[in-house]
């Protein structure tokens, strides 16, 4: 959600910047916008449009920007305003001093724009982010002889302090090449150390190729950058020695490695992501989980938890609730993040929070790990990316590992998630001596052989395709499954919703006779997630509720069921393996299904409509 990416140095700023925001595409954006200052004329040269990059980039050809070495742009997902070309980033103040890229939300944007108004400030846009580069242009004016750097850091330091909400914020002044000022509150902001060049960025993918010593900007700090050094202090005008970390991210990790979407290639990289997590928290038969900082008396004297997450990462949570509750004893309760701060949650002494995240940036999610932590919980976090906001607000971490995740959909992620909480669940059972020693066994025995497994499917996907296309035409669906796969249909849901536009409901199969079964008819395609379980009895009999309303079934179901195909037109396999750990398998062929569905109807797999990849804005 918004990408920022800014830059001073001795190159020519406007290619970095392109490149750049194609590397943040996968964030989800409607327009883009690239502003850079020109040192001979004490101006800005701006361009902005709305939709995909290759549009601005078409515009940058046809309509050259001038030769400038520092510049910052944009890519905006539209919250005030509409997706045009006059709200698209960069801003700039009605004096044309001071131009601003923004990620977040303003939240007191009204009050503040209607002073600026009062006091002769011209707004052309809708946006919340105008009334920042209006703040900042009003508390910058400098004789134009004399314009110092600190001008700009101090004009940016007031404005600042007015502002509520979240803010990632890259600006520039008109009258000073080679002075660029960030500063940041909720929203993700990153500074790139160069030779003679600095950098900004949401995201390190959009910078990683030019540096690799990263400052992660911390809440209500700022910077001033110029070609030759950064300097960082607080709002409050203090001086920061920040911490400078070294990105270790390879070029194969963001390329489409052959593959055709960035969504097939993370599907494919899962059983190596599965296979490392094993090898690396797996340790002679036991589990270690050193980022965990809990003792195995802290973890026998937990009482609850509570887990906390957002989209995919609350459907991982969800099936965590029933292995966790079902290895370790231990009563587990799920909250959509954006619900739970706002439910008064009751939290008690020795209650554990486990915030769940891919980005680590997902605002909701950010803000009730903030709760909770003002309710005295302590917080443990499941995140991919190192160093993200949550990473740091956490009390604990268990990184996940997966790489970067490009396609919005999340694939490899969520299965990694699974994974994590699969050991964390066995970890816990046997700290608690509450999970039997041979089951435990036979669990990770399971687990280890899960990539094998992967492999196997990915093997047959040939089959998911052709079951996919071959009922991509359905204009609805419903995903139905039972206990442990209950999350896995609402997670199946999801990605088919996601990226085919195609209306999806997930539901649990003892449900579908309390609503669902009224929508079932001819043109109503039921995914049913039958694998061998205690359930299964039940799911064939949903299967034939629904065969005899003329719904047409796609079934999940173990290798060797000859049973299903009576019931279902189209059977999925998946291999064997535990019951416990079928969550796992079944993720994979309902990824399949929702990609080669949304290619079939011809959608943007990678980038679809209105989504973000990273939600900053609550
Ligand atoms: C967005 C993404 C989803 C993701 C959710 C939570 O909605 O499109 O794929 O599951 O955010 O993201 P997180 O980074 O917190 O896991």
């Amino acid at each position: 959600m918004c990408g920022i990416i800014g830059y001073v140095g001795d190159k020519q700023a406007a290619p970095f910047l392109l490149a750049g925001l194609k590397r943040l595409e996968y964030r989800g954006y409607d327009s883009s916008g690239i502003g850079i200052v020109d040192a001979r004329t004490k101006s800005f040269d701006v361009r902005k449009i709305n939709g995909k990059i290759a549009n601005l980039e078409n515009l940058i050809h046809s309509q050259p920007l001038c030769e400038s070495s520092t510049g910052i742009s944009h890519t905006r997902w539209a919250t005030h305003g509409a997706p045009t070309r006059i709200n698209a980033h960069p801003h700039v103040d009605t004096r044309k001093n001071i131009l601003v890229v923004h990620n977040g939300i303003i939240e007191n944007y009204e009050s503040l724009r209607e002073k600026l108004q009062s006091r002769g400030h011209r707004f052309v846009s809708q946006t919340d982010t105008e009334v920042v580069a209006q703040l900042i242009g009003e508390y910058y004016h400098p004789s134009r002889s004399s314009a110092k750097p600190e001008d700009l850091l101090a004009a940016v330091r007031k404005a600042v302090k007015q502002l509520k909400g979240a803010f990632a914020l890259g600006v520039i002044a008109a009258d000073q090449p080679g002075v660029l000022v960030a500063a940041r509150v909720g929203s993700p902001l990153i500074i790139g150390l160069g030779r003679g060049e600095q950098f900004i960025a949401s995201d390190v993918p959009a910078i990683f190729q030019h540096t690799k010593k990263i400052i992660y900007l911390k809440d209500g700090q700022m910077a001033l950058l110029t070609p030759q050094c950064v300097q960082v202090s607080s709002f409050d005008g203090h001086k920061v020695q920040p911490k400078v970390d070294t990105v270790n991210l390879q070029i194969d990790a963001v390329q489409k490695q052959g593959f055709a979407h960035f969504m097939l290639k993370e599907i494919h990289e899962q059983p190596q992501v599965l296979k490392q997590m094993f090898q690396s928290r797996v340790k002679h038969g036991a589990v270690v989980l050193s980022g965990i900082h809990l003792t195995d008396q802290q973890l026998k004297n937990i009482k609850r938890i509570l887990i906390v997450a957002c989209g995919t990462a609350y459907h991982a949570g969800m099936v965590g609730k029933y292995i966790i509750e079902s290895l370790a004893n231990v009563p587990v309760s799920v909250d959509v993040s954006s619900e739970f701060r706002y439910r008064n949650p009751i939290i008690h002494q020795n209650d554990l929070v486990i915030a769940i995240s891919q980005s680590g940036e997902t605002a909701d999610t950010l803000a009730a790990v903030k709760e909770a932590k003002a309710r005295g919980a302590k917080i443990l976090a499941i995140c991919n990316v190192v160093g993200s906001s949550l990473a740091r607000e956490a009390d604990a971490i268990l990184y996940t590992h997966a790489g970067p995740e490009i396609g919005v959909a999340s694939t490899k992620a969520y299965t990694a998630q699974l994974y994590m909480l699969y050991l964390l669940s066995l970890k816990l059972g046997m700290a608690r001596k509450q999970l039997n020693p041979q089951l435990g066994r036979k669990l990770l025995k399971g687990l280890k052989h899960i990539p094998v497994l992967y492999a196997k499917i990915l093997s047959e996907k040939g089959s998911i395709a052709h079951i996919a296309r071959a009922n991509s035409h359905f204009g609805s669906f419903l995903f139905l499954g039972r206990n442990i796969n209950y999350p896995s249909a609402l997670e199946g849901a999801l990605k088919l919703k996601e990226i085919s536009y195609i209306p999806a409901e997930g539901y649990a199969a003892g449900e579908m006779k309390h609503g669902p079964i009224a929508l079932i008819d001819e043109y109503r395609a039921v995914v049913c997630i039958a694998p061998e379980s205690d359930t299964y009895e039940k799911m064939i009999s949903n299967i034939q509720e629904i065969r005899s309303r003329k719904g047409k079934v796609i079934a999940i179901a173990t290798d060797g069921d000859t049973t299903i195909k009576r019931h279902a037109p189209h059977v999925i396999y998946i291999p064997q393996t535990e019951k416990l750990l079928t969550p796992l398998l079944v993720a994979l062929p309902l990824q399949l299904v929702a990609y080669y569905i949304s290619v079939k109807r011809g959608c943007d797999v990678d980038q679809p409509r209105n989504l973000a990849k990273s939600v900053t804005v609550e």
